[in-house]
């Protein structure tokens, strides 16, 4: 696990920690740093830009890690098209898969751009008590992977693509970095049902889901609208209609869909999941707001929600089923 990586000073292969070149990466609470480049690139002249979520933290998960964790079955699946050998979890966060996947024996090398996601993600492998000795983390940028060519046997970059501006630099990398007949593995969310209208759900579930719905949007709405009109604010978005499907076919020989049919029912509370979220500056959109700003206008978004919608309405749950899952596995 540690022979695999390229040193980020000379470039030449090296076993952590230490290089032929004198370099040696730092560690410490489970880390190796190898990138000293910044956080985020959010300058308008730099030649790519990213979100790294080092300001984001504890907010990123809000209930998600706990409906994700739910998800036995989809790990199952994940784990199986994985086998055996060594996976490249890349843009890790606090590891919503890093940790499910190290629950079921895989051998993961997990790299983030963000010290706060990689520590967050250490604490809850700890906590869960997965074996930590399947795996190494490192601080490093994915648009730049610090491992030697043909190393892993598969990469999972769940999330990540969208929040760099060239996300084809990306997918290249990733490329680069796997063994012939290695396995890149994208995953998307296939929602089958419709929680407005769903038979299967009671009159009460729909209408507490309609509101929940409405309230997302009223809070969304507001907030991005008192940012564009008074503080000339705009939510930070690069490449959420990147083509990743038509970039990986051209590049890969293979590649083949299954689909994870889901059918847990999941519920979950308005205040808990996107208010729990957005209040923490926890969605990427957001990263462009200094943190006193995004004080003021939420706070402003919460007392008008309040008049509008009452304190009760911060219970509202949302009821619905897991989503379906489609997997791609292009194989280099
Ligand atoms: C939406 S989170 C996804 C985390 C995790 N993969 C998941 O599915 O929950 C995006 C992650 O990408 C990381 N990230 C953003 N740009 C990056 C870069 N250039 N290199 C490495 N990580 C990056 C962020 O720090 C963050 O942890």
């Amino acid at each position: 696990m540690y022979n695999f990586f390229r040193c980020p000073k000379c470039g030449n292969s090296i076993s952590l920690p230490a290089c032929a070149c004198e370099f040696i990466a730092q560690y410490s609470d489970g880390v190796y740093q190898l990138t000293n480049d910044p956080y985020m690139v959010k300058d308008e002249n730099a030649d790519v830009k990213y979100i790294g979520y080092e300001d984001i933290g504890e907010a990123y998960s809000g209930g998600s890690i706990f409906r994700a964790l739910k998800a036995d079955e989809k790990f199952n699946q994940i784990a199986k098209i994985i086998g055996n050998g060594i996976l490249l979890d890349l843009a890790c966060g606090d590891g919503l898969y890093t940790v499910p996947l190290l629950k079921h024996g895989i051998k993961i090398i997990a790299m983030d751009i963000s010290d706060k996601m990689l520590s967050l993600l250490y604490k809850r492998a700890e906590s869960t008590g997965v074996d930590i000795s399947s795996l190494v983390m490192c601080r490093a940028n994915a648009l730049n992977i610090p491992l030697t060519d043909n190393s892993v046997d598969s990469a999972i970059a769940n999330s990540m693509l969208h929040l760099i501006s060239k996300p084809e630099i990306v997918v290249n990398d990733i490329y680069r970095v796997l063994k012939k007949g290695g396995k890149f593995i994208t995953m998307q969310d296939k929602p089958t049902t419709n929680t407005l209208n769903d038979k299967t759900l009671s009159e009460i579930e729909l209408e507490d889901n309609k509101k929940h719905d409405e309230m997302v949007n009223f809070v969304h709405h507001r907030y991005f609208d008192i940012l564009k009109n008074e503080y000339n604010i705009m939510g930070t978005r690069y490449s959420w209609k990147f083509d990743r499907e038509t970039i990986c076919k051209n590049l890969f020989n293979t590649s083949e869909t299954i689909i994870i049919p889901m059918t847990n029912k999941v519920q979950y509370s308005f205040n808990d999941t996107f208010i729990y979220r957005m209040k923490g500056k926890g969605f990427s959109d957001q990263s462009d707001v200094p943190f006193d700003i995004h004080h003021i206008v939420f706070d402003r978004v919460m007392l008008e929600f309040l008049e509008k919608y009452g304190d009760d309405a911060l219970n509202t749950t949302h009821t619905g089923y897991e989503n379906d899952v489609e997997i791609i596995v292009y194989e280099k």
